[in-house]
Order: C-alpha cells, then structure tokens, then sequence
C-alpha cells in the first residue's frame, strides 16, 4: 500500500526531509500546507493555507509535521483525531502537558506517531547502537557529545529566541544529544545535572551543558553553543551537520549577514518558497558534532562515514553505507511503522521521554539540583 502523505508547514525542517519521503516508493506526496502562499507554490503539490483545510480535504493518510513547535501538539492532535499517521518534527512539543496529550491521542485512534527526524536516527549513531546491542565492545559507560555552531546566527524566526515560545538552543538542539546518548546507552535517564548560558540577546538559552546519569549506571555529558566562533565541525575534517563539506569561515559569515540581513526575508529564502533543493547524492552521513562513546571492550567514536571502534589493537574504521538521499532511513522506519503497526523506535512515548530530559536540564539550571525526568511526566496533571 502506498501512503499518500502531505506535509504541514513548507520551512526549513521540510526542505531537509521532504526529498527522502517524497523519494521514498512507498510514499505519494500529494500535497503541502502553509500559510505562505509562495511555499505552497514551491512545493509544487495540491496547496492548503491552514491545517483545518488540509484535514477538510482529508485525501492522504500521513502527514509529516514541521510546522513551527508551538504548532505541534495541537496539528498532531487533529490529525490524529482524523485517523492520520504523524510523523512530527523535533522538538515534538513545547511542554510535556502537550506531548503527553499528542501521544494519547495518538493512542486513542491507533495511529503512527513518530517523533523526527532528529540526529538520533543518523547512520553512524545506528550502527553504534547495534555494535552495542549486539555485545561486540559491552554497554556504553561514559558518552560525550559536544557540538559547537552557529545555530542562534542563522536566519531565525523571533520565537524560536524566545524561551516562552519553546526557543533557544534547548528544546530544539539538546533534543539531538539527548536522542543519541539515548539511543547508545540503551536506558532510562535517571538524574540530569544541566547548566545554560545566555551571553547575547539573540536567546536567553544559547548554550547548555549537561551530564546524564542512566538507570544501568552509565553517564554521558552533552555540551552545546550555539553561539559559537569556535566551529566543532574541524574536528571531523570539516564535515558538516547536513553531510555536506563546511567552511571555516561558516561562522563568521553568518554572523556579519545579520548585521545587515532582512532576517525574515532571509530565514524564508531557506524554505520551500526557494522551491525543491538541488539533488545531490550524500558523500557523508548527516552528523550533529562529535560523539565518543567509552563502552566496556572499545571505544566508539562516530564519524562523518561511519564508526572508528577503538578497540585493544588499535582504530578500526566501520564504514556505513551512504543512503542515496539523506534521512532515507526516517523515511523507511515511517512507512514500516504504518504498514505493521509496530511503534517505530523513536515514538510518541520516546519524543516524551526526550523532551522530559530537555526540560529537566532547564529546571535543574534554574534550581541548581539533580532532576529526574520521568518525576516531570508523573507528576503532569
Ligand atoms: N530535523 C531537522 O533537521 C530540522 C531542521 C530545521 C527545523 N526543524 C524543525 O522544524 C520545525 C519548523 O522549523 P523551521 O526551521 O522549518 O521553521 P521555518 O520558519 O523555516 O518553517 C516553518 C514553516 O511553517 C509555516 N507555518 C507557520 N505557522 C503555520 C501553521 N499554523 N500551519 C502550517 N504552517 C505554518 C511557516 O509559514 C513556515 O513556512 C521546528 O519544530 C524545528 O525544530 C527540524
């Protein structure tokens, strides 16, 4: 059965991923929502101003979400009261209130509800999951994921620097870490010691540190700016987040462009109202900074073409095979999902768990204390 699906808000999350599901021979695209009309026309599909009328309409079975967060919970919700499949971009809410309702929702009308894609889904984070779980270098003890970029320097719309609305580097940013230290521990977080900075009035959150302790005992720390000079991407040869090759100067160029840049203007130059982006097979996996992950026989370092186990006898290159379109795999575990009724991995109840360790490390930065996430979902109304 092929899934025709349409796509909710026509922005920068949608030009990363909609070339995979639209590439994907199980998926039908047949149409994209937004308010802007000239996203509309860039995607070239059956057009919709508003999620009311797209569900009106109601001709597809999936709809991949990307709107802006604070949209999330109530377009998911809808959609699966309209008995349709939900992929839904990171973060796949604001407060955990919202999640934990778009997960019952989900629940109630026995629909897909997938949270992504999210760098947890990467390539080489998969592999390394599965070298883990297989036995082949023993549990994760100690991961370190560390990424320094220009995030809060790109185009930006006003929410996403404005904590209330769910912005600064948190919710959107340590949603990734949080994702693939989750993912290579393979356990619950228990306590999250976190830590943010704000050093510029572009975000009161632009940076954050956190360590993460796990119920099998293993920790990890996750170290974020987005404020950076300093680009992590030259640890890995200058691979970048997208696969792409970065320039050195990156950083800099995006921060002398908003001295003078239309910031709206340019933030919707990176949309789909630019139309479709340019083919390009992947010569490098997505990736989202430097990730170690010290396990009991090896350590595993996550690279830009797959995994170097570090192991008793030296490095040792693990090559994954490039996809022919980035995030091909997102779009594989979607479709599987809905077609066996099996929960992808990172579902609605793994978006929560991942957004109540975000939340744990802003209240435990406020409080100064350890915090429990799964205390945060318990205690939801
Ligand atoms: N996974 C990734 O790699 C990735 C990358 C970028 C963004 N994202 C996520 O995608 C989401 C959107 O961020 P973005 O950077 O694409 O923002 P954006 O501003 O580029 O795009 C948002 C789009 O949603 C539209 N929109 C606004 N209100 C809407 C509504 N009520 N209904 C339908 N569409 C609406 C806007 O017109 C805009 O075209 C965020 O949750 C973000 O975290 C994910």
């Amino acid at each position: 059965m092929t899934l025709r699906l349409a796509v909710l808000g026509l922005g920068r999350g949608a030009v990363l991923t909609v070339p995979a599901l639209a590439a994907h021979d199980g998926i039908d695209l047949v149409a994209g929502c937004d308010p802007n009309p000239a996203a509309v026309a860039g995607l070239g599909k059956r057009g919709f101003a508003s999620a009311e009328a797209l569900l009106a309409w109601g001709e597809f079975d999936a709809l991949y979400i990307a709107s802006p967060h604070e949209y999330h919970a109530a377009h998911a919700i809808a959609a699966a009261r309209a008995g349709k499949h939900v992929l839904v971009e990171k973060p796949m809410a604001v407060t955990l209130a919202e999640a934990q309702a778009m997960v019952a929702a989900a629940e109630a009308a026995g629909t897909v509800l997938m949270v992504g894609p999210s760098h947890g889904y990467d390539p080489p984070v998969e592999l390394a999951a599965r070298l883990i779980a297989a036995g082949e270098v023993g549990a994760a003890r100690l991961i370190e994921a560390r990424n320094f970029t220009d995030f809060l320097y790109r185009p930006r719309r006003p929410a996403e620097c404005d904590s209330a609305l769910g912005g600064g580097v948190v919710l959107s940013q340590a949603t990734h870490q949080v994702d693939i230290v989750r993912r290579l521990a393979a356990s619950p977080v228990v306590a999250v010691r976190g830590w943010t900075g704000g050093w510029d009035a572009r975000a009161s959150e632009g940076a954050f540190t956190a360590q993460l302790h796990f119920a099998s005992g293993a920790a990890a720390t996750l170290t974020y700016s987005g404020y950076a000079r300093y680009d992590s991407d030259a640890l890995a040869g200058w691979a970048g987040e997208l696969g792409g090759l970065k320039d050195p100067q990156a950083h800099a160029r995006a921060r002398a462009a908003l001295a003078w840049a239309d910031e709206q203007a340019a933030k919707a130059a990176r949309t789909f109202t630019a139309g479709w982006p340019e083919p390009a097979p992947p010569q490098r996996h997505e990736r989202f900074g430097s990730v170690l992950a010290l396990c009991e026989r090896a350590d595993l370092e996550l690279a830009p073409q797959g995994v170097v186990v570090h192991g008793d006898h030296g490095p040792r290159a693990v090559p994954v095979p490039l996809p022919p379109v980035q995030r091909a795999n997102v779009a594989d575990a979607f479709v599987r999902a809905v077609r066996s009724g099996q929960p992808p991995l990172l579902d609605g109840r793994w978006g929560l768990d991942s957004l109540a360790v975000c939340h744990a490390l802003l209240l435990s930065a406020r409080e100064g204390r350890d915090i429990n996430p799964a205390e945060l979902i318990q205690g939801l109304p």
